[in-house]
């Protein structure tokens, strides 16, 4: 499978924990990602060298693999 499939496995595998895997857990101050206001670049480089309690991920997933996770966060988006 391609790294670009994988954004809903890696974001569960990854991410889950604390952000839920609808994005809204909000687990050790996590935000809802439902209702972030971030771009796609501002996420992807959010993912890339982290912030505050969120750690970097730049050594744990390749470029690809963060792009992929953020096409999946962006499609927890609620309408509206
Ligand atoms: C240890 C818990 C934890 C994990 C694991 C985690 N996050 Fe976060 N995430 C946070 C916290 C806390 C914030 C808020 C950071 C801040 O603004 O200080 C956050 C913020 C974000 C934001 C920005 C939301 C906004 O609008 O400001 C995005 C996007 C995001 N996380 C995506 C991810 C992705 C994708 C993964 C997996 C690769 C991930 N997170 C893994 C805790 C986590």
């Amino acid at each position: 499978m391609s790294a670009e499939g994988k954004g809903a496995e890696l974001f569960n595998a990854n991410c889950a924990l604390c952000h839920g895997r609808k994005g809204d857990l909000g687990m050790n101050g996590a935000k809802d990602l439902g209702l972030s206001s971030l771009t796609r670049v501002e996420m992807i480089a959010m993912v890339t060298n982290g912030k505050g309690a969120m750690m970097p991920y730049k050594n744990v997933l390749t470029p690809k693999q963060i792009e992929a996770v953020v096409d999946h966060v962006r499609t927890l988006r609620k309408a509206g």
